[in-house]
């Protein structure tokens, strides 16, 4: 049975519980391109910075914050103004137990307040709990950027995954007439 998870949006006094669970996937060289760790003041910085279509939240086990997860524009052209890179990090203490699929469910419940119509997910490709979390939660692999970055001086691939929340869209695999 899972723990009761409270969500919440994340402040200032987050940084450093937010920094040090970031700091966990940057060490393990397939949750992200970030190198090196921050401090509590850059992490602060960075949250006070973000705009309001880029929101942060945290995940509390018993009080203690084990999670966070953040939306963000995927890009600057108006016409993908609905479309948002999502983000979920858990500590490597709270894995396995249904923490991550509930961060994910509640940015897919929030996004559409901000005006988002998709979530996208970029995933380093041996990132399988990253993939496992994201197929499981209904996003469809679009498929993989080859040498799309580079971490540690070494180039590596990308896979994209998304999801449209709106569920009529996502059921729709071809626009009608085209062939398949
Ligand atoms: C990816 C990550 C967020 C998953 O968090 P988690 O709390 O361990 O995931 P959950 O326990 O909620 O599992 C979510 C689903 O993925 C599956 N899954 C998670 N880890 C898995 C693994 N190692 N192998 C296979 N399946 C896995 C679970 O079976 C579960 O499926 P379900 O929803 O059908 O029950 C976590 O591993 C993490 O923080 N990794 C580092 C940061 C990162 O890579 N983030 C992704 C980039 S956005």
């Amino acid at each position: 049975m899972p723990s009761a998870l409270r969500i919440r949006a994340a402040s200032g006094d987050d940084a450093a519980a937010i920094g040090a669970i970031y700091d966990e996937g940057v060490r393990s060289g397939v949750a992200t391109f970030a190198t090196g760790a921050h401090d509590e003041a850059e992490r602060r910085a960075w949250l006070a910075a973000r705009p309001a279509r880029a929101p942060v939240y945290c995940g509390e086990l018993e009080g203690r914050v084990r999670a966070w997860s953040a939306l963000a524009p995927y890009s600057h052209r108006s016409w993908y103004e609905g479309v948002a890179e999502y983000t979920v990090y858990v500590a490597g203490a709270a894995r396995g137990d249904g923490v991550g699929r509930r961060m994910l469910a509640h940015l897919i419940a929030a996004a559409p307040a901000f005006g988002y119509w998709k979530l996208v997910g970029m995933i380093l490709p041996e990132n399988g709990p990253a993939l496992a979390l994201a197929r499981n939660a209904g996003f469809r692999v679009v498929g993989t950027h080859h040498a799309h970055a580079t971490l540690a001086g070494r180039w590596r691939d990308v896979t994209m995954v998304e999801r449209h929340l709106d569920p009529e869209v996502a059921g729709v695999r071809k626009p009608d007439g085209l062939p398949s």
